[in-house]
């Protein structure tokens, strides 16, 4: 272990050591130990929608204290042998399937990307898929959209990064984790990874000789992504499509990806829910990514109602690249434009996830640019965006 994932280690450890977790309880190394505690109670709520029928002891009382771990395994859902086997490390790959317990009030979706944290080692995750869940009644493995708190499931977990080798056995608590939001560090969840997926072995990333920054001087500027957010009917594509023109007229190299134009080709097997649209937003953002490589600048026009996945895109996408245009129309003004009838229908009940009416949006906490689509002009608007463009990309 390299001194600096010592030091984190040790840090981790001094911020969780008034917590009562003996060996044989989850390993939790949290950023910090509120998050730790919010683990641990969330994990055994004494609700009475929860009664975990299988960790109850013959008196019929939850033994304690408990493990995740052990809760699992009474679950079937992980091996039991693993709780012994302290002496081996286990290892994960990039991508591995894991059981785990959702803790938080916020809703759990496959697409989205949260904090890892195993013993001493942090790294990014995103849940690929919710396998199913988990009746803790009658142990039927059910079908699930979203994970609520208490949901016990069994998911497909990647992570962003590969970890470096000496940091990628997971030594201590068999693969024990906690889930933490990225946002706000709350832990989300807990659980154990049950193994990894055959697919993510044997996968090594091939070099190129062929640069994007060789691309960007062929260009003659910079690749960069120019991300608008705002409510449907707020103006990003019209934008968007003023801003290409005024590029194009000055020998640059763009292109737009649109949500509308995206849903009906690389997206056209996703809705409107909440799962959904993170996926719509992976996906574009892994597209984005590449046409920025290529030497682009690409203009995205969605209305990437979460904060979660749009910081997820800047990540992704990396911080110097990525421009977020905050589309500011007031949902009234929306309304009033319909220019697609989707709001008079989502009004009369036709749509059930009509962002604004019936699904979240979460305004952006600091876009790089806001315009106020109601309060200025297009010609102005192109102008300050074309302005802050163009300090970027040469
Ligand atoms: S996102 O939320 O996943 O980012 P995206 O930008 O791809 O959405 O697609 C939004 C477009 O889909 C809207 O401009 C609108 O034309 C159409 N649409 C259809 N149903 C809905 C809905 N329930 N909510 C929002 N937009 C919808």
């Amino acid at each position: 272990m390299s001194e600096d994932a010592k030091k984190a280690e040790q840090a981790m450890n001094n911020e969780t050591e008034n917590s009562d977790f003996s060996d044989k309880t989850l390993s939790i190394h949290a950023r910090n130990s509120q998050a730790a505690q919010h683990a641990v109670s969330g994990a055994f709520p004494e609700t009475e929608d929860f009664q975990p029928k299988l960790a109850f002891d013959e008196s019929g009382k939850m033994p304690e204290p408990r493990s995740v771990y052990r809760y699992l395994c009474d679950l079937g859902l992980v091996d039991k042998r693993g709780i012994e086997r302290r002496d081996s490390p286990v290892e994960i790959a990039r991508q591995f399937e894991a059981a785990l317990i959702w803790l938080h009030e916020s809703i759990g979706v496959s697409g989205r990307t949260y904090e890892i944290c195993f013993a001493g080692q942090q790294a990014g995750v995103s849940i690929t898929a919710i396998k199913y869940r988990i009746n803790v009644t009658n142990l039927a493995h059910e079908p699930c959209q979203q994970l609520t708190k208490h949901s016990v499931a069994v998911c497909s977990l990647a992570l962003s990064e590969l970890l470096p080798p000496d940091r990628h056995n997971i030594q201590e608590a068999s693969g024990n984790f906690v889930l933490l939001d990225k946002l706000t560090h709350a832990a989300v969840a807990a659980g154990v990874v049950r193994h990894d997926l055959r697919r993510a072995r044997n996968l090594h990333s091939q070099a190129f000789n062929i640069a994007k920054e060789d691309r960007e001087r062929l260009n003659g500027h910079k690749g960069k992504v120019i991300w608008f957010t705002g409510l449907s009917g707020s103006g990003k594509s019209t934008l968007a499509n003023a801003l290409e023109k005024a590029l194009h007229a000055q020998d640059k190299r763009t292109y737009i990806l649109d949500g509308d134009n995206i849903r009906q080709g690389l997206n056209k097997d996703l809705g409107f829910t909440d799962a959904d649209r993170a996926e719509n937003i992976r996906r574009v953002a892994e597209v984005a990514r590449l046409m920025m490589d290529a030497g682009l600048i690409v203009m995205a026009a969605f209305i990437s109602p979460f904060r979660q996945e749009r910081e997820m895109a800047r990540r992704l996408i990396g911080e110097d690249n990525f421009v977020e245009v905050y589309v500011d129309t007031p949902l009234e003004i929306c309304e009033q434009r319909d220019p697609k009838g989707l709001y008079k229908k989502a009004r009369s009940g036709e749509i059930p996830n009509m962002t604004g009416i019936n699904s979240l949006y979460e305004t952006p906490s600091r876009p790089d640019l806001v315009i106020e689509g109601n309060a200025e002009s297009i010609l102005n608007a192109v102008e300050k965006l074309m302005k802050f463009c163009l300090e970027r990309i040469n």
